[in-house]
């Protein structure tokens, strides 16, 4: 099977990517743009495992259904955006039972102080007051889990998870120090730009997909004419130039959408709408959206027309990545001193 050959390369000294997309809410053109839309071309260089992290989901009040939905839609839209499960490891976290195993294990070289900084567990804290649960505390001891199981080099994410690869980057140097060198340490890796993709209806809170953000949020699976709406209805400012800066965030986040969209930079965007007005500019965004995800969303269509073919997707994926997890979760049982059979 192709997906062995994934395996086999990495003894070539090929790298390892790894990285993970919760399905809570609609994936978003944030999601899209920060992370997603890097993934596909990935394998060419290196050895790619992508996953839907379903364990990570759970922490803020989900429904049974929606969980369901939500995975499976995320799993065929990653295939949509690009990503080809004949040339990368792509799974269900919670079909790998290593993540949890794992998980475990390291929550016991995770200090509660360095957990209790991270900046995302106070948000949602604060979001949901009524469901502060040890999960979401320990949400990013998960995640180290998840990349530390693979022995990931590298781990292509939004500004927002930048956080968590340094604690698990911690977690990682403090579990090798301890004992002897277990895991490889990740590097953690944002995009040049488009790595804070804002609301199109506040500019100062991120595009997020289970804020139920209204128009500020764009889905990457919207029907055109929703996100043309969005677009036009993007909060900007009383001046008329479209250029970015520190006081004009609206402006800046549609740059930013616009130069990631098409390839281009903030300032080549800048250039080409230097005579235009708002309105004018922001159709042309809308527009550069609406063509982009267009073919993502036909394909995705296509994929979700047969639940069985992607079951068994699902399945190779996991069964690949399972057998790489446990190689290193053996060792760390080992390394800690529990009896194996
Ligand atoms: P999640 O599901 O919130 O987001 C998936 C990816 O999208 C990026 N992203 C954004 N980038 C730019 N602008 C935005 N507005 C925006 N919103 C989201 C995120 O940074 C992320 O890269 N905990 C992770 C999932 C995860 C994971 C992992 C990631 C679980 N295990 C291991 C890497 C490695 C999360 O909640 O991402």
């Amino acid at each position: 099977m192709e997906n062995n050959d994934v395996t086999q390369q990495n003894t070539e000294k090929r790298k390892r990517v790894f990285s993970a997309i919760k399905p809570t809410g609609n994936p978003t053109l944030g999601n899209y743009l920060g992370a997603m839309q890097y993934w596909g071309g990935m394998s060419d260089e290196y050895d790619c495992l992508f996953s839907v992290a379903d364990l990570h989901a759970i922490t803020v009040a989900i429904e049974p259904k929606d969980l369901r939905e939500n995975s499976k839609r995320l799993f065929a839209l990653l295939i949509a955006i690009g990503i080809d499960p004949q040339k990368n490891i792509l799974f269900m976290q919670s079909h790998v039972p290593a993540h949890a195993e794992l998980s475990w294990l390291l929550n016991n070289y995770t200090m509660f102080g360095e957990a209790s900084r991270m900046t995302q567990f106070k948000d949602k804290s604060k979001k949901a007051p009524e469901n502060v649960n040890v999960g979401l505390f320990d949400y990013p001891v998960l995640m180290a889990a998840d990349i530390l199981l693979y022995q990931a080099d590298i781990v292509p994410v939004g500004d927002d998870q930048m956080q968590h690869v340094e604690l698990c980057r911690n977690i990682a140097l403090r579990f090798n120090n301890k004992y002897s060198p277990t895991f490889t340490v990740p590097v953690g890796k944002v995009p040049t730009f488009g790595a804070r993709i804002y609301s199109l209806s506040d500019p100062t809170a991120k595009m997020g997909k289970s804020e139920g953000a209204g128009d500020g949020t764009v889905f990457i699976l919207d029907k055109p004419e929703d996100i043309m709406r969005k677009f036009k209805r993007a909060v900007t400012d009383c001046d008329t130039k479209v250029k970015a800066s520190k006081d004009k965030l609206g402006i800046t986040n549609l740059l930013t959408i616009y130069a990631s969209l098409t390839g281009g930079t903030v300032q080549s965007a800048e250039r080409e709408f230097e005579n235009a007005d708002y309105a004018t500019f922001k159709a042309r965004v809308g527009e550069a959206a609406v063509e982009r995800l267009r073919p993502i969303r036909e394909k995705y269509e296509r994929l979700r027309a047969d639940d069985g073919a992607l079951l068994g997707i699902m399945k190779d994926g996991a069964d690949v990545a399972a057998r790489l997890a446990r190689r290193t979760l053996e060792k760390v049982y080992k390394k800690i001193g529990f009896v194996r059979l």
